[in-house]
């Protein structure tokens, strides 16, 4: 703990005092308890392990110059779960419960929120999994739900640096009607191997395509993807993609800056007109996007050609931050303070 460097901290887990953790068992969900242990005692035949019964979320909360700590859009992350239970049939976490246990999870491990002037934040990660056993294809009627906290830096390594993406057309990540919309583990087990060849050709991220028609730009592997032409904000629509929150917060944004917004089908040739395209997400903040390579059609888009982030996005990305840092007064009901 003395050892951490705060200003240095990329986006990876750091052992923290206590997780918390609620059961589901005989049809209610127990009073949460705070745990020191990092591992969970679970039976080898629960339908999380087998057959994916498992839906995360991903929020942080960020320490202001004031000293309070601020949590970004908790209840829309706690609906979002909810989301995600009802799509693979998992019993869905009491919103008041997911609220009560970030709480908790933030004051247990308050010494583990980074100061603000490191620019790092408390990443919060609720997971919910099916824990009794089935060996047929069939939803638990068991159920853990456990949120652990850990000290974060960026996601991409360059930070708010303009940093290169890849289309991979032999990929998908998820079918249209399928999981997608979801925060599931699947759909990241799904991204894996695209992911890795991305990362070993110098991308840090695949930039994924309609599965249906391989026409319209779909999202990026961990957080949703924007282009600005024209004063504009525009965002896929997708039947394929993760609702985020943060893209949603953007789109808000935009709008208070004079921008419009467009939330529609993005057709892949479009990326030649953006004057700045982006990966917005909680973990990736807003990634400029340096260039875009569309390898089996030998096609590249380039972006920020002096190799820095667009004017837009700098400005959205400011004021986002500003919001989650306490800076600026959050206008729109984004944030609750940790009492
Ligand atoms: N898309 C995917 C696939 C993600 O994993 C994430 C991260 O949560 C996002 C988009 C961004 O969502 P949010 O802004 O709610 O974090
Ligand atoms: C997030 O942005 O919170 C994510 O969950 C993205 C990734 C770490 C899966």
């Amino acid at each position: 703990m003395d050892t951490i460097n705060w200003s240095d901290l990329s986006f990876g887990y750091i052992k923290t005092d206590y997780n918390v953790r609620s059961y589901f068992k005989n049809g209610q969900w127990s009073k949460p308890v705070a745990e020191t242990s990092e591992y969970l005692d679970i039976h080898m035949a629960a339908t999380c392990l087998h057959y994916g019964q498992e839906a995360f979320e991903g929020m942080k909360a960020f320490r202001g110059k004031d000293g309070k700590i601020r949590v970004f859009r908790m209840r829309n992350n706690a609906e979002r779960l909810q989301s995600s239970c009802r799509g693979i049939l998992m019993q869905e976490a009491p919103i008041e419960l997911f609220e009560e246990m970030v709480m908790m999870a933030i004051k247990k491990n308050e010494r583990f929120v980074p100061p603000y002037e490191s620019g790092a934040s408390l990443y919060i990660r609720p997971l919910l999994i099916g824990t009794s056993a089935q060996v047929g294809v069939s939803p638990a009627n068991e159920y853990t739900f456990i949120i652990f906290v850990t000290p974060v830096g960026p996601y991409f390594k360059e930070g708010f640096k303009p940093t290169p993406m890849v289309i991979l057309r032999e990929y998908d990540r998820a079918a249209p009607q399928g999981t997608g919309t979801f925060k599931v583990g699947g759909n990241y087990a799904a991204s894996l191997t695209a992911g890795d060849k991305a990362k070993k050709l110098g991308y840090s991220a695949v930039l994924y395509l309609d599965a249906r028609e391989k026409k319209y730009i779909d999202e990026c592997g961990p957080a949703n993807f924007f282009g600005i032409k024209d004063n504009t904000y525009i965002t896929p629509k997708s039947e394929s993609i993760l609702p985020s929150i943060t893209n949603k917060s953007l789109m808000q944004l935009a709008e208070d800056i004079g921008l419009k917004v467009e939330r529609r089908q993005v057709p892949v040739e479009e990326l030649s007109t953006f004057e700045e395209a982006g990966a917005c997400g909680t973990a990736a903040v807003i990634s400029p996007i340096l260039r875009i390579d569309d390898l089996s059609e030998n096609k590249t888009y380039q972006y920020c050609k002096d190799g820095k982030a667009g004017p837009i996005s700098e400005k959205l990305y400011n004021k986002l931050r500003s919001i989650q840092y306490g800076d600026e007064a959050d206008t729109h009901g984004w944030v609750t303070i940790v009492e």
